[in-house]
């Protein structure tokens, strides 16, 4: 016999994007010199077609960002036909009556700003937040959650410390000064915008990943996992936890440890990129942060799979484990897949397919894959079969 597990009443459907990721024209931000994304899925011309299928889905959220570098092109001038692209955006959302939430940083800054240090500039968080504020007061009604930075600390480490992303630097002072202002920037617009509008929720995309030692009872690797813990997940939310309204989890990884190197299982499966899929590992995530006592909701969660092989069993056994944590009292209120469709994955590019949405890059056109079926069932119902 199959079990229905009903998620709690108003639990949010939803699924992620950014916007260098879809939008296509963007060529103002770090990115574009070294990883340019061209039309990336011409989202910006397309964005009715593809919440379109955001009804078909039987979404009730949606999550996508705003490109600083088009809003602000050059430093303190703002473009107000951007900012009312966006407005659009944001009430054809509304008119579907699926809520909006909204990034302000992923992962892309405009060339003004990165040619200034980008966040490794003690003015950053002074610049955001004029950005954040100008954008709450033109777009505040129309946005239900803000998350103000995409996981920060893979943002800062890759652009500051091992050098894979823009500005590829390899400097730990500098990666230690962006977090740091990186931590400012959060607090200060959380501030600001409590202050300019009321009732605003405003919270942060985490990339936590799950340690586990390799060898149970092996001191070092306990150890390894226990700071690798306290680096990845804890440090960051432990200094803005008194300015959050509520808690996004972005999850992919599984880690085990076995000192001092990370082993992997022969037989994991995993994605077309190699990553492995550990869906359990959500839940101890999940229970982590149960301490916080702040509303959860998973803001990425997904895997690259350009056959749709694992999706369905992916999106299943996640929501599986989210399943298990609310039973044990963490206050998770939706879910997130990343993606809607396939995207530009930075520097790895057109490659991964990430989408429950597949696109065509040679005419944009779009083609839901057959897991797409199974995750609208899933919102529509608001309970999983556990077969
Ligand atoms: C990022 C997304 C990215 C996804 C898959 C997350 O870390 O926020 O932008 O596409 O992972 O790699």
């Amino acid at each position: 016999m199959s079990k229905k597990l009903v998620f709690p009443d108003n639990f949010l459907w939803g699924t992620s994007t950014s916007a260098y990721q879809v939008e296509g024209g963007i060529d103002k931000n770090d990115w574009a010199e070294k990883f340019p994304a061209g039309k990336a899925c011409d989202q910006y011309n397309r964005y009715e077609i593809d919440f379109d299928l955001l009804e078909e889905l039987n979404q009730s959220a949606h999550r996508i960002s705003i490109e600083w570098s088009r809003v602000e092109t050059e430093e303190g001038s703002f473009n107000q036909k951007e900012i009312e692209h966006y407005k659009n955006l944001l009430k054809s959302l509304k008119r579907r009556k699926i809520k909006t939430m909204v990034t302000l940083c992923h992962f892309t800054s405009p060339v003004w700003f990165s040619s200034q240090g980008g966040w490794g500039n003690s003015k950053s968080p002074f610049y955001f937040n004029r950005f954040a504020c100008l954008m709450i007061k033109e777009c505040g009604d129309l946005v239900d959650f803000w998350i103000t930075i995409n996981e920060p600390l893979i943002h800062c480490s890759k652009g500051f410390l091992t050098g894979n992303w823009p500005p590829f630097l390899k400097n730990i002072f500098i990666f230690k000064k962006a977090v740091k202002n990186q931590i400012l920037a959060h607090r200060k617009v959380f501030k600001n915008f409590h202050k300019l509008k009321k009732d605003v929720r405003v919270g942060i995309a985490k990339n936590n990943q799950f340690f586990e030692p390799y060898r149970k009872k092996n001191v070092f690797d306990k150890f390894s996992c226990f700071l690798s813990n306290y680096f990845c997940n804890v440090y960051f939310l432990k200094k803005i936890n008194r300015h959050l309204d509520f808690i996004g989890l972005n999850y992919y990884f599984h880690r085990r440890l076995k000192f001092p190197y990370e082993m992997r299982n022969k037989d994991d499966v995993v994605s077309d990129l190699g990553w492995e899929i550990y869906p359990k590992g959500i839940y101890y995530l999940l229970l982590q942060l149960k301490r916080y006592n702040l509303p959860v909701y998973i803001t990425e969660n997904g895997l690259s799979d350009k056959n749709d092989e694992l999706r369905k069993d992916f999106i299943k056994k996640h929501l599986l484990w989210i399943y298990k944590a609310i039973k044990k009292g963490v206050d998770v209120r939706g879910y997130f897949h990343w993606s809607l469709i396939d995207n530009f994955e930075w520097d790895k590019g057109f490659d991964p397919k990430f989408g429950l949405v597949e696109v065509n890059y040679d005419d944009f056109s779009r083609k839901p894959r057959p897991s797409f079926y199974y995750y609208s069932e899933i919102s529509k119902n608001n309970y999983l079969t556990d077969l």
